[in-house]
């Protein structure tokens, strides 16, 4: 069976941390909508000179085009064991266009990551990014360099780490994608986490819930014959 997993929380909740060791866990692509955008951003593409606006705003790109850039990722060849998404869906359409695009494929497991507001302005504040190859400092990893370490480019704040810009994002979460959690809870696929602890225990905890919706998963499978 494919891992068709969305790592779902608010700014800074540790999506994009715990995705990417999934990846290299589960051997399945992390698809960061986020990261897609940053990188068109980056190329100085007609999308990435679009987005920026948004993005530096704290505000959604539209669901239009958001869904049609998982879609076209969802075509690819290396999506046949799985993937984790990380940022998509963000508000009950595109949750509505991802159950679309999956009919008649593999189940869809959700991990919902809650964290306090109050930490999430400390992470996010404190993170620091590579301006050139996007490389992340957080705050769990220490003293963030000023030079990467990967490429030796500037480290610096996320342009949309800027304290108002987080607030935002914060209210535009609760307002758009906390819904969610509403239009997932009841399925059997669905588990929240406690992702106000150390990284490595946010991990081991969503290894149990993995492991446990997958055992509930064939449980039903079996049943049906
Ligand atoms: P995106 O890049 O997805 O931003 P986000 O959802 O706000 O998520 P972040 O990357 O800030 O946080 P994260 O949860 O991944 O946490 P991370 O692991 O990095 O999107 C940016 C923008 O693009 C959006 O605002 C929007 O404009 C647009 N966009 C993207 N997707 C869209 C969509 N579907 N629809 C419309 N628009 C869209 O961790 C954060 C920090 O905390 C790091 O420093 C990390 O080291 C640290 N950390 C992680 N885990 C822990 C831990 N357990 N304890 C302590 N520190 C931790």
């Amino acid at each position: 069976m494919a891992l068709n997993l969305v790592m779902f929380g608010p700014p800074g909740a540790g999506k994009g941390t715990q995705a990417s060791r999934l990846e290299q866990s589960r051997g399945i692509p992390q698809i960061s909508t986020g990261d897609i955008l940053r990188e068109a951003v980056h190329a100085g593409s007609e999308l990435g000179r679009q987005a920026k606006m948004i993005m530096d705003k704290g505000e959604l790109v539209s669901d239009e085009l958001i869904v049609g850039i998982i879609r076209e990722r969802l075509r690819r060849d290396d999506v046949e064991q799985g993937f984790i998404l990380d940022g998509f869906p963000r508000t009950v359409a595109q949750a509505v266009a991802l159950d679309e695009i999956l009919t008649g494929g593999d189940p869809l497991v959700i991990i919902e990551l809650n964290v306090p507001d109050s930490s999430l302005v400390l992470r996010l504040s404190s993170r620091r990014v590579c301006g050139q190859c996007g490389a992340t400092y957080g705050s769990s990893d220490g003293e963030p360099p000023s030079i990467c370490a990967n490429c030796g480019a500037d480290v610096v704040l996320r342009s949309d780490d800027q304290k108002e810009v987080v607030l935002e994002r914060l209210r535009v979460y609760q307002e758009q994608t906390q819904p969610l959690v509403a239009f997932y809870q009841d399925r059997v696929t669905f588990r929240s986490i406690d992702g106000n602890q150390s990284p490595d225990t946010v991990q081991t905890a969503i290894v149990a819930a993995l492991d446990s919706v997958l055992a509930v998963v064939r449980e039903e499978r079996l049943s049906v014959g």
